[in-house]
């Protein structure tokens, strides 16, 4: 097993670690996905499956991926190597995990690249309307426009390699802890004023009403995609970020940690959203329209409405941030790790290669708008191949290796910090959920999901 030594930075307090990782949890998927595929797909019908995947597969993975690489204190790839030479294929699940990385960051970019470009123009007042056909133009010019396009995303990739080449404590650790508690302040701020509009109740209704009726196999797969987009896991990241943990760091009491101070950002963010929404009388459409289209809209329509439309959007940005920075770190890591590469060409290559390949997410409203692959653009292929396939499946061999391949004693001394730690309940339930519960979860949701059963 050929790995280069090189020096590894990590995150150096309790507090860092826990603000980076939940910095990784929330991001667009809090305020783009989560919402609106609740509102759409059954409410609080919704939010119980998604809860039901959280459980069952989503935190199981996460512990999982942060023992892996806190005992290899290995990139994604380097982790399988390490911790079990045997078999060099185990690998491929980390190779899997490098490339969901370009794939998610090549249309996440760009959604951050708008988010970034609307902070600018609420700002100078230019998206600011009551009329969501003004609100739709203006959204509708930026992305048809390729150069505006190509521009935000690039500005996006450079920002993000910057604190990246900063390093894992000076950049990523030091970033995050700044940033996590600003986008709590501007989310509660946004969301008591929400509470005090006329349609909050029937934004809260909207949100929480549960609608079993909406629920089927391709619903659940959509809410199973999200636990796993959610709490960046099935692709490497964790196992990246678990590398830079400490020793003494409680790996299964970070993850709840995390868990659910991402799905209060979640619940949060919808209600930052819709009783607004419904007081203005619009519809709650999903994706970008939502927040591109609607949001200004309707937000402009509040007393002191620019504020809220720029806090927005600092906030989308905010959330992004800590997002983008953990996706990054994973192809970036294995370079400098394994090709004894520094970080700063590292994270130059990363960043010229995401941007070609983000290129054709960017272009995908424009100059490629009629490619379609399965009939999808790009952007939605890259989207859906690694919400529905690619972190699913990574998640389901991360269970795999953790619960069969391993071995029990191994995953016991790490998950109790070689025994300082007496959680043998913990650790029955752990390996029982990882062995059985999450693989069989996963590998129905999957098969119905795509039809195949
Ligand atoms: N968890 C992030 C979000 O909800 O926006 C997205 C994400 C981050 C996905 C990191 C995957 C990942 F590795």
């Amino acid at each position: 097993m050929e790995t280069t030594k090189v020096k590894r930075d990590s995150f150096t307090t309790g507090l860092g670690v826990i603000a980076a990782t939940l910095g990784s949890a929330v991001g667009l998927g809090n305020i783009w996905k989560f919402p609106a595929l609740t509102g759409l797909n059954g409410g609080a019908a919704f939010i119980i499956i998604y809860l039901l995947s959280t459980l069952m597969a989503g935190l199981p993975i996460m512990i999982s991926e942060l023992l892996l690489g806190r005992r290899s204190k290995s990139d994604a790839l380097t982790t399988f190597r390490v911790l079990y030479p045997k078999r060099e294929s185990w690998a491929l699940i980390g190779a899997a995990g490098v490339v969901s990385a370009f794939l998610i960051l090549a249309f996440y970019t760009e959604v951050a690249g708008w988010v970034v470009a609307y902070v600018f123009k609420a700002l100078s007042g230019n998206i600011l309307s009551s009329d969501p056909k003004v609100t739709g133009a203006a959204f509708e010019r930026l992305i048809t426009d390729p150069y505006q396009s190509i521009l935000w995303q690039c500005v996006v990739l450079v920002y993000v390699g910057i604190i990246i080449i900063l390093g894992v404590s000076k950049g990523i650790e030091s970033t995050t802890k700044k940033l996590m508690p600003v986008l709590f302040l501007i989310l509660v701020l946004i969301g008591i004023r929400n509470l005090t509009l006329p349609g909050a109740a029937a934004g809260l209704n909207f949100l929480f009403h549960p609608d079993f009726s909406k629920v089927t196999g391709a619903v659940v797969l959509t809410a199973m995609g999200l636990a796993f987009f959610k709490l960046s896991v099935g692709m490497g990241t964790m196992i990246t970020y678990g590398s830079y943990f400490r020793d003494d760091q409680n790996i299964p009491m970070t993850a709840v940690r995390v868990m659910l101070a991402d799905l209060t950002v979640s619940i949060l963010a919808g209600i930052a959203i819709f009783p607004a929404v419904f007081t203005y009388g619009f519809k709650p459409e999903a994706g970008p329209s939502l927040l591109f289209i609607t949001i200004p809209a309707v937000f402009s329509q509040m007393p002191f409405g620019r504020v809220f439309v720029v806090a927005f959007f600092v906030l989308g940005a905010i959330a992004a941030t800590g997002a983008m920075l953990s996706i990054m770190e994973v192809p970036v890591a294995y370079l400098h790790q394994r090709f004894g590469v520094s970080r700063v060409k590292a994270t130059v290559l990363t960043v010229v290669l995401l941007a070609l390949i983000g290129s054709t997410a960017a272009l995908s409203n424009s100059v490629l708008a009629n490619f379609k692959v399965f009939g999808m653009t790009m952007f939605d292929l890259y989207d859906f191949l690694t919400s529905n396939l690619l972190m699913p499946l990574g998640g389901l061999f991360i269970c795999i290796f953790v619960g069969w391949v391993w071995g029990k004693e191994k995953v016991a001394a790490v998950l109790s910090n070689d025994g300082a730690l007496h959680n043998s309940a913990v650790i029955s339930i752990f390996l029982f959920i990882v062995r059985y519960v999450a693989p069989v979860t996963i590998l129905v949701i999957l098969l119905r999901g795509l039809k195949i059963i």
